[in-house]
C-alpha cells in the first residue's frame, strides 16, 4: 500500500511508520519540515524494518505554497492511506509565512489543504483511507468563527485545543464529501503520549509538559495503536466520519458533533486560503 504520513519523523508518526514499514509491500512517504531529521528517520526506519520503500519529502506544512508543491510532487502517486498527523503547540503567538496564526495554519489548515489538493488531483485511491490525528484536548472549548486566528489575548494551550476541535469538524465534513468515492475519513485521540510534543517551545511550559509526560504519559507504542488501527484494520474499512479513542468509536464534544459548526469551519477555511490566493475547487 502507498502511505503518506505527515509528521512521520518523530513521536507518534515515527512509531506508526515503523509498524507499517514492517509490511514489506508498504511504501511510506514521511513528511516533515526538518530535512536532516527526515533523512535520519528514513535511515533508521530502513534499518529497523528492512523496508527500502520508505522515503522523506521536506515540507513546512504551515506554508500554503510548500503544501502546494508537496501535492504537486505527490501527483503521480496513488495513495491508499493518508495520515494527517503533524502538529504542534505554540506557547507564544506566531504567524506562518502566509501571515496566518501558526497553530491554526499547521494543525488545521495543513490537514485541510493537503487532503483537498490530493483529492482534487485524484491522488487518493477510491476505497482509500484518511486518518486525522486529533486529540481529547478538543473538549472544553468552542470556536469563534469570526476569530479563528486569535488576534488578541492569545493563549497557546487554548489555541491548540481549538485546532484539535477543527480536526474533528474537518473529519465530519470531509467524510460526507468522500462517501461517493468510498474514501473513509476518521479521526482519533491517541491519549497523552510521551513524544517530542511541546519541545519546540523555549519556555517553562515546555519543561512542564516534559515533567507531566514523565509521570502521566503512555508510551508511543500504545499511543500509535489507534492510528495504525484506523489506517489498516479490516473492521473499520467501511466506517467513516467517526472519532476514535483506544480503537473504539467515542462521542466527541457536543460542539464537535454539530453539523453547522463543521459547515462553517469548511466555509471559513476555504475563504481564508482563497484570500491567500489558493482555490481548491
Ligand atoms: N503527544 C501527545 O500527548 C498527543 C496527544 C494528543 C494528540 N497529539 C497529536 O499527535 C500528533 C503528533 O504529535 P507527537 O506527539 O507525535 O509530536 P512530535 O513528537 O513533536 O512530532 C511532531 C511531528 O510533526 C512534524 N511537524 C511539526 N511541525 C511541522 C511543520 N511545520 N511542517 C511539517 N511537519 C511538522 C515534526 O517534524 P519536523 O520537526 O521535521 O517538522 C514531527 O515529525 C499531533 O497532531 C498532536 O497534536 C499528541
Amino acid at each position: 500500500m502507498n502511505i503518506v504520513l505527515t509528521g512521520g519523523t518523530s513521536g507518534l508518526g515515527y512509531r506508526t511508520a515503523k509498524v507499517l514499514g514492517q509490511e514489506i509491500e508498504n511504501k511510506i512517504i514521511l513528511i516533515g519540515s526538518n530535512k536532516q531529521k527526515g533523512e535520519f528517520s528514513v535511515e533508521n526506519l530502513i534499518k529497523q524494518t528492512s523496508n527500502k520503500n520508505i522515503s522523506f519529502l521536506q515540507c513546512d506544512l504551515s506554508s500554503i505554497s510548500e503544501i502546494k508543491s508537496l501535492a504537486e510532487k505527490l501527483k503521480n502517486t496513488k495513495i491508499d492511506i493518508l495520515i494527517n498527523n503533524a502538529g504542534a503547540l505554540f506557547f507564544s503567538r506566531k504567524e506562518s509565512v502566509d501571515k496566518i496564526e501558526k497553530t491554526f495554519a499547521l494543525n488545521h489548515l495543513s490537514y485541510f489543504i493537503l487532503t483537498n489538493l490530493l483529492l482534487k488531483y485524484k491522488v487518493i485511491k477510491n476505497g482509500g483511507r484518511v486518518v486525522n490525528v486529533a486529540s481529547g484536548a478538543h473538549k472544553g472549548v468552542k470556536i469563534d468563527f469570526n476569530n479563528l486566528e486569535t488576534k488578541k489575548n492569545y493563549n497557546g494551550w487554548i489555541s491548540y485545543k481549538k485546532s484539535k476541535l477543527c480536526n474533528i469538524l474537518f473529519t465530519k465534513s470531509l467524510s460526507e464529501l468522500t462517501k461517493k468515492n468510498k474514501i473513509t475519513v476518521n479521526c482519533l485521540h491517541p491519549g497523552f503520549v510521551k513524544t517530542q510534543f511541546g519541545k519546540n517551545n523555549n519556555s517553562l511550559a515546555s519543561l512542564a509538559i516534559k515533567f507531566l509526560m514523565s509521570f502521566f504519559a503512555i508510551s508511543v507504542e500504545e499511543g500509535a495503536e489507534t492510528i495504525i488501527f484506523l489506517a489498516t484494520d479490516n473492521s473499520v474499512k467501511n466506517i467513516t466520519g467517526k472519532y476514535f479513542y483506544q480503537c473504539k468509536i467515542k462521542a466527541p464534544s457536543i460542539f464537535a458533533q454539530n453539523q453547522k459548526n463543521a459547515d462553517l469551519l469548511w466555509k471559513k477555511s476555504m475563504s481564508i486560503i482563497k484570500n491567500k490566493g489558493l482555490t481548491l475547487t
